[in-house]
């Protein structure tokens, strides 16, 4: 069994025969990317990772997050975008949504940092770690990123006071480039453990390297089973499969059509389960990052329902009609509760005794879907069996697949993110960073007028 994907209620607002139309768009840029010849064809390495991850690698990653886990009350992921995200939305997805709050003692705490540069968030962050035995994997592939290597910087100096230089290199990880950055120095001079992040893997579809698999190894989940089912994905979204079956194929061709024939220019992802949220996020910078130039892109947003029904649901009803939702939705919980009977039935919900909590919340969702399409907003469904490891994996690599197929029939290049530059140079003209002189003096100039 695969997840699946409907796109039945979007298509009614396209053109008659519009994905049919997009096969040869499509075909185009699956063999692009098959054949390296698309841009940015020298970060094509995500498109057979999952088949290519051997027993033998796994074994190294999950012997690495056992002995951070043997060692450490709590684990902090320094990293930022591609190397943050991936993570979260994998741990978020499969953890309880009360973990912290437990006090789990079979597995460490995961804690994620490098990803802001609020003074609280650090102060708060070192404050809690002080009398915890906390280890760190730092991730960066540049290695030079400021708000990870600013907290790698105040982590490494706690860590070693609290543990001493020797204790600290056995719980300090690094994952970075092979030989480049300061992290690659700062790991290769202190002798920490490392892994690669291969050269031709992007930041925003690495989740299926040490960036991803190491901190989820870390919080006990199998990542074996996360990288089988990516693996399935690949074949099932394979450039030999028949279009109108590969859900990737479908799922870029419809989306462009939205966004040139309807005027769509905003997705807005969808999940009826809280623990999703970080999927969404990591989500968005896939897309966003990925499509996001030359002056064109959908531009991904996110919602949790039926949460922001009641607070964004009356714009996506009835605001500009700019809008397509893509919902991903879970079959089958994986806990059961039943709601009760209640013999005054003072808040009139008898109607609903003996049912479960998710039936109600599966009727929300249908209500939803109705309104939203009756409402002028095309709704594509993506469903997932029940929430683990195997079908987390499928989702990452459909979207994905998905991501790369898109981003060649909008004709950008998908795998760069030219744009990310602006704002650190002025932050780094602002801060005086050596190297910034005359950045820093036209700057204060522009600023002082
Ligand atoms: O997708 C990307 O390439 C970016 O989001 C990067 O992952 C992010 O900027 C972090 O970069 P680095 O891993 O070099 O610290």
């Amino acid at each position: 069994k695969n997840i699946t994907l409907d796109v039945s209620k979007a298509v009614q607002f396209l053109k008659e025969g519009t994905v049919k139309n997009y096969e040869a768009k499509v075909k185009e840029a699956q063999e692009a990317l098959e054949n390296g010849t698309c841009p940015g064809n020298d970060f094509l390495g995500w498109l057979h990772l999952p088949s290519s991850i051997t027993p033998e690698f796994l074994k190294e990653i999950q012997d690495c997050a056992n002995t951070l886990r043997e060692n450490c009350e709590a684990i902090v992921v320094a990293g930022i975008g591609g190397s943050y995200l991936g993570a979260r939305a994998v741990i978020e997805a499969l953890s309880n949504s009360f973990s912290w709050l437990i006090g789990d003692k079979s597995n460490p705490t995961i804690l994620f940092a490098g990803n802001n540069i609020g003074e609280d968030y650090l102060y708060e962050l070192t404050e809690y770690l002080k009398d915890k035995k906390f280890g760190v994997i730092n991730i960066s592939k540049s290695g030079t990123t400021t708000e990870t290597a600013l907290t790698f910087r105040l982590l490494k100096k706690q860590c070693e006071e609290q543990r001493g230089k020797e204790e600290a290199k056995k719980v300090i990880v690094a994952v970075t480039d092979a030989t480049k950055g300061a992290a690659r120095a700062a790991a290769d001079k202190e002798g920490y453990k490392t892994f690669v992040i291969p050269d031709n893997v992007g930041g925003r579809f690495s989740v299926l390297t040490p960036v991803g698999l190491l901190p989820i190894a870390c919080a006990g989940f199998d990542i074996t089973k996360l990288v089988e089912g990516a693996a399935d994905m690949e074949k099932a979204c394979g450039k030999d499969v028949a279009y109108e079956e590969n859900p990737a194929a479908v799922y870029a061709a419809v989306r462009n059509g939205l966004y040139d024939q309807a005027g769509k220019k905003i997705e807005i992802m969808v999940n009826y389960q809280p623990k999703l949220h970080f999927i969404s996020e990591w989500w968005k910078q896939l897309f966003g990052e990925s499509e996001g130039k030359d002056n064109k892109g959908i531009f991904p947003a996110s919602c949790d329902f039926t949460t922001d029904l009641h607070s964004m649901g009356q714009w996506i009803q009835q605001g500009e009609r700019s809008i397509y939702e893509t919902v991903i939705s879970v079959e089958e919980p994986a806990k059961k509760l039943l709601f009760p009977n209640d013999e005054e039935n003072l808040d009139g919900l008898n109607f609903l005794a003996g049912k479960r909590v998710d039936e109600v919340n599966k009727m929300a969702e249908l209500g939803t879907r109705l309104a939203h399409v009756d409402g002028g907003v095309p709704n594509i469904r993506i469903s997932v069996p029940v929430l683990n490891e195997y079908y987390i994996g499928q989702l990452i690599y459909f979207f994905e697949k998905a991501c790369g197929i898109s981003g060649n029939i909008l004709g950008v290049n998908p795998f760069n993110q030219p744009g990310v530059e602006a704002y650190k140079k002025n932050m780094f003209a602002l801060l005086n960073k050596p190297g910034y002189e005359e950045d820093s003096k036209a700057i204060k100039e522009r600023l002082a007028k």
